[in-house]
């Protein structure tokens, strides 16, 4: 079966209400692609789709149903054709340490970010594999690498992302589908507000922080190239890379980049007019 152009392809991206995922379905719209915007949220991902011209469409899709992603490759199929791209970008956190969640909140990280992603990863092979081609694009992060405190259940799920997407992209080689992975660093979306409200999370202030549209670049971008992983930003991505491979370097280095994200944090809610307080982890022993 012929491949389809590499312009005006159809794509399903998950968690398109707004943040990382609205950015990539509106460059991807106006790179000539064909979208249909998924969220758990369906009058907000409606409302964004709206804007978006006739190239964009809408469906609610909570990626842990199996049932949902049927309905919305189905969807996209009736609207637009077959999916040539999925765009595997839906994913929550909880802030706060692994002893201050509460079990319900560590189950829905893991239920959302790892489970829900591999059901669509999983209904994307059936489908695409039967159709003759196809691209599975996962939105991972940085903390796949690098096991960071305030993100001890996040980072689990996206470090087992991680293995899943290549144990399955090497498992399918000899098919027809091609998968990339990009790992954000901190980029400004509601995720980060959410993590600016809590300081256990502080390290994601260590760094700066990247514009949604830059990252949706680099997905939409690998629409056509088809790298296999992308990271940020290209050059300390890598440091960090290393230092996740050296668990004494880690516990030494980790604790001196969360200082720095607590002075920046705090320095960004002082720009914001918002009070110093409460910038200490809520559960350090002996606090
Ligand atoms: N923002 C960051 O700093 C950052 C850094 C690294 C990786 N990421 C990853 O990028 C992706 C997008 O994050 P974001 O910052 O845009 O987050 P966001 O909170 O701005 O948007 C996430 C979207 O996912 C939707 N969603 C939540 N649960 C869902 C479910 N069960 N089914 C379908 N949709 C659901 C939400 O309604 C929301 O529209 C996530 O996978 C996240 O882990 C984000």
């Amino acid at each position: 079966m012929p491949k389809p152009p590499e312009k005006g392809q159809v794509v399903l991206v998950t968690g398109a209400a707004g943040g990382i995922g609205a950015a990539i379905a509106e460059l991807a719209i106006a790179r000539g692609h064909r979208v249909l915007l998924t969220d758990v949220d369906e009058e907000a991902v409606l409302a964004r789709a709206h804007t978006l011209g006739g190239r964009a469409a809408a469906h609610a899709l909570d990626i842990r149903s199996p049932a949902d992603w049927n309905t919305a490759f189905d969807a996209a199929r009736a609207r637009f054709g077959a999916v040539d791209v999925l765009v595997n970008n839906a994913g929550i956190t909880h802030t706060g340490t692994a002893r201050d969640l509460r079990p319900q909140q560590h189950r829905d990280i893991v239920e959302i970010n790892l489970l829900g992603t591999i059901t669509g990863v999983c209904t994307a092979i059936e489908r695409m594999t039967a159709q003759g081609h196809g691209h599975v694009i996962n939105v991972c992060s940085m903390t796949s690498f690098l096991p960071l405190p305030g993100y001890a259940t996040y980072g689990a799920t996206k470090h087992a992302l991680r293995a899943f997407h290549h144990s399955v992209a090497i498992e399918e080689r000899d098919g027809p589908l091609d998968f990339t992975i990009v790992h954000p660093p901190s980029t400004r979306t509601g995720m980060l507000d959410q993590e600016m409200a809590d300081p256990s999370s502080a390290i994601a202030f260590a760094e700066k922080s990247y514009a949604p549209e830059r990252i949706a670049e680099a997905v939409v971008d690998a629409m056509t190239a088809k790298p296999v992983e992308v990271v940020f930003p290209p050059f300390a991505g890598r440091f960090q890379r290393a230092v996740g491979v050296f668990p004494r370097l880690m516990r030494r280095v980790i604790p001196l980049v969360e200082a720095k994200g607590l002075r920046e944090r705090e320095r960004l809610r002082a720009a914001q007019g918002i009070p110093a307080a409460g910038n200490r982890r809520t559960s350090q022993k002996g606090s």
